[in-house]
């Protein structure tokens, strides 16, 4: 995929029950931008992230990931580009062991065993869990389990990363390696979080998202200046 654009047009969600989770949220993202997504609980950043890789689809408008619209053709060629780091990590480990578990996003992408598990041992290497290769993820603490959902996404070689709450629950050394290295990865990422501190030193820019709505986009020193809009979209502590 040449250009690693994100982009939503006019995209809404309603959950099953109901819910309108998200309403006409456009936006364009271009490749190596690093863009925070805020908001309070609730407000839909979840929910945006998952139709970034096709886990949700829009129940109208449109993503789309490089120059490709995201539809039943074009989800795996999108889920090959776009790594999506979970916020439960729960929902993205599942194999006996960790070390299959982030061996298995390349073995899926056609490479061999060995290379496979090399990757594996580095990306593990990369968040400090290679301590943890041989447990079983259910045996993890919530921190641990973390760095090694972001290992699973990271030994893949996205285009694009996509991490919803990646920071929650690690320790100052944990924060600190991860901070690190998704500073060091230079393709376009997307990080919805609360941790406006994480967002300060890795986002040039933030989307604000209050009720299903984008009710800010711009640089982040703009958006975290504005204290009347930081404030009513319960971002001020
Ligand atoms: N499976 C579901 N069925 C119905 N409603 C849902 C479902 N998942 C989420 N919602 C609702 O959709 C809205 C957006 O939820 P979402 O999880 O995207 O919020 P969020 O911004 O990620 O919040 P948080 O900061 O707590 O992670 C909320 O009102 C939530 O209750
Ligand atoms: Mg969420």
């Amino acid at each position: 995929m040449s250009h690693h654009l994100v982009e939503a047009r006019e995209l809404s969600h309603a959950y099953p029950d109901g819910t309108a989770s998200l309403s006409g949220i456009t936006f364009t993202i271009r490749h190596g931008e690093s863009v925070a997504i805020v908001g309070a609980n609730g407000a839909g950043k979840s929910t945006l992230l998952q139709h970034l890789n096709g886990t949700l689809r829009a129940t109208s408008g449109e993503v789309r990931v490089g120059e490709l619209p995201l539809n039943t053709e074009t989800l795996l060629e999108v889920r090959r580009a776009v790594g999506m780091v979970f916020q439960d990590p729960d929902d993205q480990l599942f194999m006996p062991t960790v070390l299959e578990d982030v061996a298995f996003g390349p073995r899926n992408l056609g490479l061999s065993p060995q290379e496979s598990e090399s990757r594996a041992l580095e990306a593990l290497r990369r968040v400090g869990a290679e301590h943890l290769a041989a447990k079983a993820p259910y045996h993890l603490s919530m921190g641990e389990k973390r760095r090694c959902a972001v290992a699973a996404v990271l030994s893949m070689g996205p285009d694009i990363l996509v991490l919803d709450e990646p920071s929650t629950g690690l320790d100052p050394r944990g924060r600190r390696l991860l901070i690190g290295l998704l500073g060091e990865f230079t393709h376009t990422k997307l990080i919805a979080t609360h941790d406006l501190d994480l967002v300060r030193q890795l986002c040039t820019r933030t989307l604000v998202l209050q009720d299903g709505r984008l009710r800010a986009d711009g640089p982040t020193h703009e958006i975290f200046a504005d204290h009347e809009l930081m404030e009513d979209c319960g971002l001020e502590g």
